[in-house]
């Protein structure tokens, strides 16, 4: 088995099909940094369908069991499912997964379900309208996310949903989102507000920690703690009580997990990165273009992952989180 310094296993690959997003949530990609004149990656700089499939294919044989597709907004892609369709083929691979803000998901469900797609994460940090513009700035509805994930739950695919809880941006919607995905007996994760990138503004004031989450919770629904699925699992997970319904809290801020990191991560332009944290990464864009044999690509991931010590959330001090040179969250895909 292919493991780190740490001895963790590589099990996990996350890959950004692109850097492109049609919102501009203020935590990740801000308007006025990520303006009409924002150097996105060109077509020709991103790995191709064909360079992904053989990059997952190494990653499979050296012990990956799931990807996960992300962006940017993964399905402004272009024929995101027949990429999806290619993976699923892939032998060895057990799952695969996609994080998407769902507005084009009522329109892509059913063809994402044919290609072979089980399981969605969803972004959605308000349900409250006028919220929910100020935080994506894009003037698209809460309803219309909602119906996204609605059209995937009939399609027979697994939806949790994800919401980023920051002070003074949204602490109030934690309760009436608790309540809503609780009727609607969908998995709930609250997301500690994170220093990923440099251009989000992040400061340790504006973290809503889970232990403040959770008091907030408690006073109107009974939490009890469920066993981690498995080794490595990125949320701490709860049910209602009475329920089957879970709710979960994903703390990389005030409990961080680095100790059970599986995950590798590629970016939109095929640079691979041990961490999401990481300053710099491996360009296997241009190791695939130069002509590189399946024996070198697998080498190579080999060589960075037995060298592999990444444990940023561990080690985060104010100094890191304001200086450290970091990519930013659209281009590495969270
Ligand atoms: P499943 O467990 O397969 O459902 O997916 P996931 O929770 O790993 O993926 P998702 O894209 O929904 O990510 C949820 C949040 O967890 C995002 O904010 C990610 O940035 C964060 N996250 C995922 N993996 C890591 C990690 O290794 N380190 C840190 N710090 N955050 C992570
Ligand atoms: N901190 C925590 N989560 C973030 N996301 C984007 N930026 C941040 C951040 N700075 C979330 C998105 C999406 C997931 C991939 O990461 O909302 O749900
Ligand atoms: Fe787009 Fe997701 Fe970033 Fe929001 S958090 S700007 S939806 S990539
Ligand atoms: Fe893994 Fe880096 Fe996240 Fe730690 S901070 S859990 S090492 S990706």
């Amino acid at each position: 088995m292919l493991t780190d310094k740490f001895g963790r296993p590589l099990q996990d690959l996350r890959i950004s099909v692109t850097d492109r997003c049609n919102f501009r949530c203020t935590y990740c990609m801000p308007k006025e940094i990520f303006g009409k004149d924002y150097p996105f990656l060109p077509k020709s700089h991103l790995l191709s369908f064909e360079e992904i499939e053989r990059l997952s294919s190494s990653f499979v044989k050296l012990g990956v069991k799931k990807i996960r597709l992300t962006g940017g907004e993964p399905l402004l892609r272009r024929d995101l499912p027949e990429l999806i369709s290619n993976l699923s083929r892939i032998e060895g691979l057990e799952d695969i997964g996609l994080t998407t803000n769902a507005t084009l998901l009522e329109k892509m469900a059913y063809e994402l379900k044919t290609a072979g797609l089980k399981r969605i994460n969803v972004s959605l940090d308000a349900l409250d309208n006028n919220l929910f513009h100020s935080i994506n700035e894009s003037g698209i509805s809460a309803e219309r996310v909602i119906k996204g994930i609605d059209r995937a739950i009939q399609e027979g695919m697994q939806v949790k949903v994800n919401m980023v809880v920051k002070k003074g941006m949204n602490e109030q919607q934690v309760v009436p989102m608790a309540q809503f995905f609780k009727d609607k007996e969908i998995t709930l994760r609250f997301i500690e507000f994170m220093d990923v990138g440099k251009t989000n503004g992040w400061d340790y004031r504006t973290v809503v920690t889970k232990k403040e989450l959770f008091q907030k919770l408690t006073k109107h629904f009974e939490l009890e703690p469920l066993v981690p699925a498995y080794i490595g699992e990125v949320a701490k997970r709860y049910k209602y009580v009475g329920t089957s319904t879970e709710v979960g809290f994903i703390t990389s801020v005030s409990e961080s997990f680095c100790s059970t990191c599986t995950r590798a991560r590629i970016a939109a332009d095929g640079k691979l990165y041990s961490c999401l944290f990481a300053s710099g990464g491996f360009d296997f864009k241009e190791l695939l273009r130069s002509g590189a044999t399946d024996e070198e690509i697998e080498n190579r991931i080999s060589s960075i992952w037995n060298n592999r010590h990444d444990r940023y959330s561990d080690e985060r001090t104010e100094e890191s989180a304001r200086n450290k040179e970091k990519i930013e969250m659209s281009y590495i895909g969270g």
